[in-house]
């Protein structure tokens, strides 16, 4: 798939997803609202009961993420956070509680039906400190050194460019900013056909990294202070009724893929120190 067929694989999808949100199913089993049985691995029980009680049932039926960045991070009053691939916005809206009404949370999304759910929530929420921006995260509309943290919560393994979003991160993040992301990462050698199948399980449409090669990719930009730390091990039951409907032979594959598909918490910081002309730019 090219570049482009892939953006509009990605947006097509997750627009259908915030119609299905908001006629009141849940687009992929999200945050623990619906039974049990048709839970996701991937999406279900992120959130607490205290984080589900501060966000309207929408957003939480809305939540297509792998991780729950929001809590991971280090959030500070006044703050101000970017949410990459926003969706809708339930991490954008948790993350504006946290740094109050002095801070500021963004959400960026492509996706116009994401896009007009994120903003819904934010009305039903009642939370003001709050801006949702229609936009690429291989293109951020905001400036140079202007956010303190960017989050995002299983999105960049879709991008076919990540060097170009890491780099677009390192820019908006102020020196000393942090990069506190949950994305699906592999670890270890799969068989390219059996790494196919299962990140079409786990949704990557342009494909998830290595954890050496996101670690590359957050060096190249700049950063430093890189850490990948697994949040949950997928395993081949997760996925079997998924790959035997694709036709594959579950348990031939099985010691393949044990431990190697995981939802990680990917944390980085754009060095402090960045003073001299030109060194806050990235070196990729
Ligand atoms: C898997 S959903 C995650 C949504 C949200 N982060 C969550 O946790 O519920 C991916 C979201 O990222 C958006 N997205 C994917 N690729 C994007 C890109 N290149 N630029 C902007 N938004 C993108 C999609 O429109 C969708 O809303």
């Amino acid at each position: 798939m090219s570049t482009i067929d892939i953006k509009e694989a990605v947006r097509e999808k997750y627009g259908r997803a915030a119609e299905q949100a908001k006629s009141g199913r849940s687009s992929c089993c999200g945050a623990g609202v619906e039974p049990q049985s048709c839970c996701s691995p991937i999406t279900s029980n992120l959130y607490n009961g205290e984080e589900r009680g501060e966000v309207p049932e929408q957003a939480l039926r809305a939540s297509l993420g792998c991780g729950n960045p929001t809590a991971l991070a280090q959030l500070n009053l006044g703050e101000i956070v970017l949410d990459l691939g926003s969706g809708g916005g339930i991490d954008v809206l948790l993350s504006a509680r946290r740094v109050g009404p002095t801070g500021k949370a963004y959400g960026l999304d492509m996706t116009d039906e994401m896009l007009a759910l994120a903003r819904e929530n934010q009305r039903k929420a009642g939370i003001e400190n709050v801006e949702f921006l229609k936009g690429e995260i291989e293109h951020i509309p905001l400036p140079d050194n202007s956010v303190d943290v960017v989050i995002s919560n299983c999105v960049i393994n879709l991008s076919a460019d990540k060097d170009r979003v890491l780099r677009e991160a390192f820019r908006v993040l102020k020196p000393g900013g942090r990069f506190a992301v949950s994305d699906v990462v592999t670890r270890g050698e799969v068989p390219e056909g059996v790494r196919q199948n299962m990140l079409l399980w786990v949704g990557c449409i342009a494909g998830a990294l290595q954890d050496y090669q996101y670690v590359a990719k957050l060096a190249k930009a700049g950063f430093d202070g890189i850490d990948i730390e697994p949040t949950r091990v997928y395993n081949i039951e997760d996925a079997r009724t998924f790959l035997t409907g694709q036709g594959v032979d579950v348990d031939a594959i099985a010691p393949q893929v044990e431990g190697k598909f995981m939802s990680a918490f990917i944390r980085a910081t754009k060095p402090a120190s960045c003073c001299a002309p030109g060194c806050c730019a990235s070196k990729i």
